[in-house]
């Protein structure tokens, strides 16, 4: 009685085996990685369904943690600086940002798994010049300081939206960052102007004045990050 049922079962079984045993081979040799990021695909989804995420409360919660890795980004940077300043002097603090910037913010930038770096159209570091995406969330900040208008940090989706780039204007605070950013003449010393050419022979990043705007942090947020924050 029962192997009525069962035969039919097995022979079917056994009809479908060869494609069964590729689909098993396919999973094994060559899967992994698509299945990866499909399951985190369908993680990030479910994740948003089963909290009722709304793609608004996203952008607040990537708006909120975007400042709070910026401020750390851009204290760590400033207290660094300042050691720097006050233990060499401003010539040898220009060797140490040369040295250490960008390995302070890369080493962030994988503490908190979002991509951190500063960009201006008026670089030092030509490695911070701004892509095309960031140079106009420059234009639009800089628009509003030769304007008057209050610059607040912005949230944009990119790469299809698996991406939140957070941007935050960086003005010029204070009479410190003229020593090294300010008017060749009259702010930047010969000696130091001397080396920050010979470390830096393209550099942009001069003549400024108080309250100008010297670039912005730019932050690339991966979206699933963010879902999981909540
Ligand atoms: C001791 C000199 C010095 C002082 C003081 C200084 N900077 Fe810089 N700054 C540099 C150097 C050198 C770089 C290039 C770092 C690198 O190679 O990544 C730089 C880079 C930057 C950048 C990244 C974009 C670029 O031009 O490459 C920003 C933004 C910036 N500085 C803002 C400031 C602000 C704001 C202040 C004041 C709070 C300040 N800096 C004070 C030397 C200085």
């Amino acid at each position: 009685m029962i192997s009525k049922f069962i035969f039919p079962i097995l022979l079917n079984l056994m009809k479908h085996f060869p494609y069964f045993l590729l689909a098993i081979v396919f999973l094994v040799s060559c899967g992994p990685r698509e299945r990866i990021s499909k399951e985190v695909f369908d993680k990030v989804n479910n994740s948003m369904e089963a909290k009722k995420l709304s793609e608004a409360q996203i952008t607040q919660e990537a708006l909120i943690w975007g400042d709070s890795i910026s401020t750390v980004a851009q204290q760590q940077l400033m207290s660094s600086l300042h050691k720097a300043v006050e233990e060499k002097g401003f010539g040898g603090a220009i060797s140490f940002c040369n040295v250490n910037a960008a390995p302070i913010v890369s080493e962030l930038s994988e503490k908190y798994g979002v991509q951190i770096r500063r960009t201006s159209f008026r670089a030092r570091n030509q490695a911070n010049l701004p892509t095309a995406e960031e140079s106009q969330i420059l234009d639009a900040y800089q628009y509003n300081v030769e304007n008057s208008i209050e610059n607040e940090p912005n949230i944009q989706k990119i790469e299809g939206g698996d991406i939140l780039l957070y941007t935050k204007a960086i003005v010029i605070p204070s009479e410190f960052c003229l020593a090294c950013h300010g008017e060749v003449k009259n702010d930047i010393e010969v000696e130091l102007l001397d080396k920050i050419d010979s470390l830096y022979p393209n550099d942009l990043a001069r003549g400024f004045g108080l309250g100008q705007l010297r670039g912005m942090w730019s932050l690339k947020i991966p979206k699933k990050a963010v879902v999981n924050r909540l």
